[in-house]
């Protein structure tokens, strides 16, 4: 276009052109350096205040997520603690994030800057349990919920259900006894299972349950499975449940309304009932419903995982499991004694058998790490995560650390004794999010304890040591083991 323009000026105006292009020319590329500069030091404060945590983000797209899943969890994150130190950064489940290892940074992001750390799932998830259910949620809504379902879940409340989680274990046990081989973590789910039913719903089921029992069932089948929405898959299958359990769960509020009878042993559908008739919250049916089924799948799995590894536990620790049965024949003496069942107080007497639990609890870590987002671009301990980018607390990592539990990969409950440095024992997470079921899913290990280490004696088939994901991580095979009555009872 240039020299199209100058060859049709008149021949006379040429050289001052020529000059005036030169200078033009000279003072255009100038500005272009000074503009190339300008860009280049903007750029370099950029990158400075951008400061990303070392760390590899592993493959395109894939990340480092097949490493995560294929190697021992305490590899993947010890090895690159090690090289990066307590804060790195990774690509996993097509999301860049950043990993964080020291109890005070994840007290930061549980705890003390939670507002710049939104909980997130995938949105398969999200469908599936509800979308309102607590765990999706920040701020008013989530502190309403959470009030009402701790206060469902507190010690005062949880202690009604000793006599009904005992009769679950009491029916429970026999079904073990004459069958060559047992999956722990199938029947354990069952048992976890049977517990958080009575918890939501309250002691005294309702002939309807076994409807949305089988609903549920459905729905859990999908929850692990690939989100592809097409008729036959189990997602598409999980899906349709979800909605016949929405129905479900309308028509059980309705009648319960309807009946009008008091909502004191209804379980956390009563309390979320009786506080929406005292119009303490606005809470509608839906909400109701998506947070019942979230705390049956909160409850369920989590729960079951921990007593499949209490048992192995016992049984690869022989003088544990001793002690754990001698406390327990101590109790059990005064229960004979006394003609009468477990009471709440008989569980705070099992001292040990509580640690053994404390124990499992870190030594497993099924939740090796929760999901965090940034909200906005946040500067943390002299890096910057960006806006959108995950954050994971590494609960397995800080209750594997020499630094808070020396011989970290020692079972040795008796350290417990003592109580851990405030933010380094998190089983149940820390902060806003923190699980309420934790008195809950601590007595129902208690009193399955407390029959099964009194009554029976298990050895594990089969010679495979190992993990692996059910959906949290278990021993290999969910634990087969064969179950026996003993010979000789106190
Ligand atoms: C041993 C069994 C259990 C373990 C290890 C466990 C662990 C956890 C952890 C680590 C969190 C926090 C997650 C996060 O910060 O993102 C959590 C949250 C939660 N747990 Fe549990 N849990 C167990 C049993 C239960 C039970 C029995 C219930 C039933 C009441 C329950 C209900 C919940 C709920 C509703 C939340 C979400 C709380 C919120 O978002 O504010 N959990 N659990």
């Amino acid at each position: 276009m240039q020299s199209l323009h100058l060859s049709s000026l008149p021949a006379f105006e040429q050289p001052f052109l020529t000059i005036s292009t030169i200078l033009i020319s000279v003072f255009s590329l100038l500005l272009l350096l000074l503009l190339f500069f300008f860009v280049l030091q903007q750029w370099c404060h950029q990158v400075d205040k951008r400061r990303l945590p070392p760390g590899s983000m592993g493959w395109p797209y894939i990340g480092e997520t097949l490493k995560l899943y294929t190697e021992h969890p305490n590899t993947f994150f010890f090895t690159r603690r090690k090289r990066y130190g307590d804060i790195f950064k990774s690509h996993i489940l097509g999301c860049p994030c950043v990993m964080i290892s020291s109890p005070e940074a994840a007290k930061n992001v549980l705890v003390n800057q939670a507002h710049l750390f939104k909980p997130t799932y995938p949105p398969s998830k999200e469908k599936m349990i509800g979308p309102q259910a607590i765990f999706f949620h920040q701020g008013d809504y989530h502190l309403k919920l959470k009030k009402l379902i701790q206060s469902s879940f507190a010690p005062s409340v949880v202690k009604g259900s000793v006599s009904a989680i005992e009769e679950i274990v009491l029916n429970f046990l026999p079904t073990w006894e004459n069958h060559a081989l047992i999956c722990t973590l199938q029947e354990m789910k069952k048992y976890a299972f049977e517990v958080a039913m009575i918890s939501a719903f309250g002691n005294n089921l309702e002939p309807e349950m076994e409807g949305i029992k089988h609903l549920y069932q459905i729905l859990e089948k999908g929850y692990n499975s690939m989100p592809m929405n097409f008729p036959g898959t189990l997602f598409n299958k999980a899906m349709k449940a979800r909605k016949q359990l929405n129905e479900a769960l309308r028509r059980l509020i309705e009648k319960r309304r309807g009946n009008r009878k008091s909502h004191n042993d209804g379980g956390l559908l009563g309390f979320l009932m009786s506080a929406q008739e005292q119009k303490l919250n606005n809470l509608s049916d839906s909400q109701i419903s998506d947070n019942i089924i979230g705390v049956i799948f909160a409850a369920h799995d989590t729960t079951a995982t921990v007593l499949t590894w209490l048992l192995k536990n016992l049984i690869d620790n022989p003088h544990v499991l001793q002690s754990v049965t001698t406390e327990q024949e101590g109790i059990q003496r005064k229960l004979v004694e006394e003609n009468r069942g477990l009471t709440w107080d008989d569980t705070r007497q099992m001292n040990l058998t509580s640690r053994v639990i404390q124990e499992t609890l870190r030594i497993a870590s099924i939740l090796s790490f929760t999901f965090r987002e940034a909200v906005e671009d946040v500067e943390f301990e002299g890096y910057i995560i960006p806006k959108g980018w995950k954050v994971l607390p590494l609960f397995r990592t800080i209750h594997h650390s020499a630094d808070f539990f020396p011989q970290p990969e020692k079972f040795d409950p008796s350290r417990f004794e003592v109580t851990p440095r405030p933010h380094t024992y998190m089983p149940f997470g820390n902060g806003l999010h923190s699980c309420p079921g934790s008195e809950l899913a601590k007595l129902e290990m208690l009193i399955f304890l407390h029959h099964f280490t009194t009554t029976y004696r298990w050895k594990v088939i089969g010679d495979e040591d190992g993990i692996e994901y059910g959906p949290f991580l278990v021993p290999k095979g969910g634990l087969p083991i064969e179950v026996r009555r003993r010979k000789c009872k106190p």
